[in-house]
């Protein structure tokens, strides 16, 4: 099995390199991380129940949509936008395409023997990202809500374990969604020259912004998605009253 590095007549094995560190290791880890994820969150969309205790309610299920004779889990309404945003996302496509079809599985080391042929075809639907990125925006302002209102224990303030979990989730669901390339393109990508542009101060100091998040683009998306995760499986073993909601306040 050889691949045909593109531009060259040269044949390469599946894998050769001349790297000597353990390059393995972060294809590898992202395959188990993804995949793990991916399992997590289907089981727990499916489920239907133990998704809101007290003030709290698990992220994959807000918003919270039960139409009348729906059938399934609510969790399936609403899970795609954020999946959608996830699975089309940069930074993502990079992991997967290495992790899991060796496109190739590392810098340096040559491709599984199956040709590259961009994001066309089937992968067209990669082109959605931008799209995704405002029903991120949209999920932004959900979660924090539920982050709020998870501070309001039957109309009284109070803090328990659980406000400051979904507190922390909506901040680092909005830092990497604040870090997207879509989003950075938006408010600069067709500008030159800042200060010759209207409102060029404002959007100099918004791109600056994104520009922050995006340089650890890769550090939110891990962050957020383990943390989403966390949230689910929070709410989910208090409202099964296998674990007990500490309060703080
Ligand atoms: Fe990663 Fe847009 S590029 S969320």
């Amino acid at each position: 099995m050889s691949e045909t590095t593109p531009g060259s007549s040269v044949s390469r094995p599946f894998l050769e390199t001349r790297r000597e560190d353990n390059w393995w290791v972060g294809p590898m880890a992202t395959a188990m991380g993804l995949l793990a994820f991916t399992v997590y969150t289907t089981w727990a969309a499916l489920q239907g129940e133990h998704y809101s205790w007290g003030p709290y309610l698990s992220p994959f299920y807000s918003p919270l949509i039960k139409p009348e004779g729906w059938p399934l889990s609510p969790a399936i309404l609403i899970l795609w936008a954020p999946g959608g945003f996830r699975l089309t996302c940069y930074y993502y496509r990079k992991s997967y395409y290495r992790a899991f079809m060796a496109m190739p599985p590392a810098c340096a080391v040559a491709a599984a023997p199956h040709k590259y042929r961009g994001e066309r075809a089937l992968f067209i639907f990669q082109n959605l990202h931008r799209f995704f990125f405002y029903l991120a925006m949209l999920f932004v302002v959900i979660l924090t809500y539920d982050a709020i209102i998870a501070f309001n224990f039957d109309g009284s303030f109070g803090i328990g374990v659980g406000s400051i979990v979904l507190t922390l989730n909506a901040v680092f669901i909005a830092a990497f969604t604040f870090g997207c390339n879509s989003f950075r393109h938006l408010v600069g990508g067709n500008v030159d020259c800042y200060s010759c542009a209207s409102m060029g101060k404002q959007r100099h100091l918004l791109w600056r912004v994104v520009t922050f998040f995006n340089k650890k683009h890769m550090e939110w998306a891990w962050i957020s998605l383990f943390w989403v995760g966390f949230s689910d499986a929070y709410v989910r073993l208090v409202s099964m009253g296998i674990i007990t909601d500490m309060r703080i306040l």
